[in-house]
């Protein structure tokens, strides 16, 4: 058995923190910020509005569009690194919203890489047999561990929610998924305080060496595109659609150029909603899915990358 996507939804906050918000608020121009990171806003939690809130819009909206029943779902799995409490973890949270309870439901905390890992993991209990409809899910508030007086990483993060749901099939929708983490780039990117190691003196944010987290970026992810090529005999001419994280467009630029793809063969969405780290995907996935660029049969790469570090990828008939 082997698992296809049968639907796609996503959510976007109502409210926007543009480049010209940020001009006011610290040392930056939106020309910067265009030029260095293509993103021209970002998409902000409501107070009181969470990450499981937002899970559960994107989550119902892929439901939607597969006619499916959130009672029908037997395994949910959330990819976040801001998760709306220490436990129930989010994807628990999810499905008390959803009501499908009894199935088991997952957390799953890979920063940017999250979504991969949640439609990997996903998969794989399919693929086994334990599960026949499946949510993967990312979701992220980054908001609430962005530091707006770090201009090196403000400019960059947003809120935002993606999900898809996956039915077993006995033609493969999921082709493969390849996930690697390295441990010892702790120090490039993090948040700096959490309930273990102790909270950082006035607030946890995330930190990062930009640069160096670029350059590493744009090596692994090459790689990863390589990866998942090969393990699927696969030749870069055969792809319909690069899907890729929308961290910063001269990273994604990048991938395509490393993959012969012309960017009208790319879904970019980075300039409305910034890096939304596990959502960016799904997001993205969506986003081509709904204004009827991505068709039923073609054949997309989905990639991240992300503080861990961690990356990887998913090959994916749609
Ligand atoms: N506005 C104006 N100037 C700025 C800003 C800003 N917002 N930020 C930095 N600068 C300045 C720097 O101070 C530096 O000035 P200097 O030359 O006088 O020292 C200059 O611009 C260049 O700085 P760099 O950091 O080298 O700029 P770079 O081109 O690398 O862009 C950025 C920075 C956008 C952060 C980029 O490095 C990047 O996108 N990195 C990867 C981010 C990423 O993908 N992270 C992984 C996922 S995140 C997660 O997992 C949660």
């Amino acid at each position: 058995m082997r698992s296809r996507i049968v639907g796609t939804g996503s959510y976007l906050p109502a409210g926007v923190l543009t480049n010209f918000d940020l001009e006011k608020r610290m040392d930056t121009t939106d020309a910067w910020i265009r030029e260095r990171t293509g993103i021209e806003r970002r998409h902000i939690v409501a107070p009181g509005e969470t990450t499981v809130d937002m899970a559960e819009h994107a989550a119902r909206a892929a439901l939607e569009a597969a006619g499916r029943s959130s009672a029908e779902v037997d395994l949910i799995v959330v990819g976040t690194c801001t998760p709306d409490l220490q436990f129930p973890n989010a994807g628990v949270m999810l499905q008390g919203r959803l009501g499908n309870l009894g199935c088991p439901a997952l957390g799953v905390e890979a920063a940017c890489s999250g979504f991969i890992y949640a439609l990997s993991l996903a998969d794989k209990f399919i693929r086994a047999g334990e599960a026949k409809l499946a949510l993967a899910v990312g979701a992220e508030s980054l908001s609430k561990i962005t530091n707006y007086n770090d201009r090196g990483t403000a400019i960059l993060f947003g809120d935002g929610a993606g999900a898809v749901l996956l039915a077993a099939d006995e033609e493969p929708g999921i082709l493969s998924t390849h996930l690697h983490a390295d441990g010892s780039y702790l120090p490039l990117l993090r948040c700096s305080g959490g309930v273990s190691a102790g909270h950082a003196p006035g607030g946890d944010y995330i930190t990062m060496a930009g640069s160096e987290v670029f350059k590493i970026a744009v090596n692994m992810l090459a790689r990863a595109v390589d990866e998942a090529l090969e393990a699927n005999q696969v030749s870069r001419s055969d792809l319909d659609w690069l899907v890729p994280h929308q961290a910063n467009i001269r990273i994604i630029q990048a991938t395509a150029r490393k993959l012969d793809l012309p960017l009208d063969r790319v879904i970019i969405t980075v300039a409305d909603h910034g890096n939304t780290s596990s959502a960016s995907v799904p997001l993205a996935l969506d986003i081509g899915v709904r204004d009827g660029r991505i068709k039923r049969g073609d054949l997309l790469l989905l990639e991240a990358f992300g503080g861990g570090l961690t990356w990887g990828s998913a090959l994916v008939r749609y």
